[in-house]
């Protein structure tokens, strides 16, 4: 009864290596990502099936895992646009998640794009290095006084909103729980389209659902205010990178600062120094010298890795035991 792992980094194995002491489960690790391509790696002694963002369960994918007699699906990872949950209704395999793993590390990888932005520490790092301490061009602004825009106030937006309030700036949110403790601390709810509308910084942290694809497309874009700074840490199926594209260039987004990528499958968490990417969107992105893109790190803390191993890990153990985990790791 083995869980296999797809994937699998050397930076999260030892995590996983070190919290199984308490479990005993047998681990395989194979670092390809799950696919219709791969299923046949899957054998009948294969109990549990261990995911991450980029993998892809379609109904194809998980009706090959149900024919090989796989029970469950653990994501080592919060979202789950990746898995198509119906079908696994339908197979009796059960999915569970990580539902929280230090949200503070992702908020403060949101903060940290945007002091790089803001500040222009990215090309002063490469500036100093070739010995040229000149300032010009590194002119920046304050946080201080900003509105800052925060969609989706779950445990992400709530951390990301309390450092913003801590740098001085006025915190709208939009989300469709508003979240009174936050209200009290001073963050104030408005409609969606307000919020775009007043916001210098906005910073996605809903989940990407089939209603809120492209919520950031040239019709929303057009409602914000000219230089605006967006950040995203979320899904890049959130931003309609195209229009995005349109939008750096009449200068409608001053900044973009992105760690997820709509077509990211293909790019992130490989190196792929070597070759030629064919993929001209990001190639476009990357070009601009006032966008940040980071490769869907902002997980990537010491604290999120150690809870992602534990949770994941006393998940399956559970499973595996005839037991059912906590409620709120379930989706299936
Ligand atoms: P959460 O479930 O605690 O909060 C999500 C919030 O978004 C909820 O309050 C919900 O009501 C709200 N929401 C849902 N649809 C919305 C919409 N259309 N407009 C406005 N608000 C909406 O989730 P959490 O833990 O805060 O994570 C947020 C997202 O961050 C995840 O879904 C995931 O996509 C992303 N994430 C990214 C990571 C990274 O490494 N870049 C790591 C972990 C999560």
């Amino acid at each position: 009864m083995k869980t296999l792992f797809f994937s699998a980094k050397p930076y999260e194995k030892q995590f996983f290596n070190h919290h199984n002491t308490h479990h005993n489960l047998e681990l395989e690790y194979l670092d390809t990502h799950l696919g219709p391509h791969i299923v046949n790696a899957v054998d009948e002694n294969t109990f549990a099936v261990c995911v991450f963002v980029n993998d892809r369960l379609t109904p194809e994918v998980i009706e090959a895992l149900a024919a090989k007699g796989v029970k469950v699906i653990a994501l080592r990872c919060a979202g789950f646009n990746n898995v198509h949950l119906d079908t696994a209704r339908q197979q009796g395999i059960r999915v569970c998640r990580v539902p929280a793993y230090s949200p503070e590390a992702v908020a403060e990888h949101a903060v940290a794009m945007l002091l790089t932005l803001n500040r222009k520490t990215h090309k002063a790092y490469n500036r100093v290095r070739e010995q040229n301490f000149s300032l010009n061009g590194l002119l920046g602004f304050n946080l201080y006084g900003k509105t800052v825009g925060v969609i989706g106030t779950g445990k992400i937006g709530r951390a990301f909103a309390r450092i913003m309030l801590g740098f001085g700036c006025k915190v709208l949110a939009y989300d469709l729980y508003p979240d009174e403790g936050l209200a009290q601390l001073g963050v104030t709810y408005a409609p969606f389209e307000t919020v775009l509308q007043q916001a210098d910084i906005l910073s996605l942290h809903c989940p990407l659902t089939p209603d809120n694809r492209y919520l950031i497309s040239e019709n929303t874009l057009g409602m914000m205010k000219k230089g605006v700074t967006i950040i995203n840490t979320s899904r890049g199926g959130l931003i309609n990178t195209k229009d995005a594209i349109e939008a750096l260039k009449t200068g409608k987004i001053a900044y973009l600062g992105i760690d997820v990528y709509e077509q990211e499958e293909k790019l992130f968490f490989h190196d792929l120094s070597g070759a030629i990417i064919e993929d001209d969107m990001i190639q476009r992105l990357m070009s601009f010298p006032n966008v940040l893109v980071t490769g869907h790190q902002a997980f990537l803390t010491n604290e999120a890795l150690a809870q992602i191993a534990d949770t994941t890990l006393s998940s399956i153990a559970a499973f595996a035991a005839g037991e059912t985990p906590a409620a709120d790791r379930i989706l299936v």
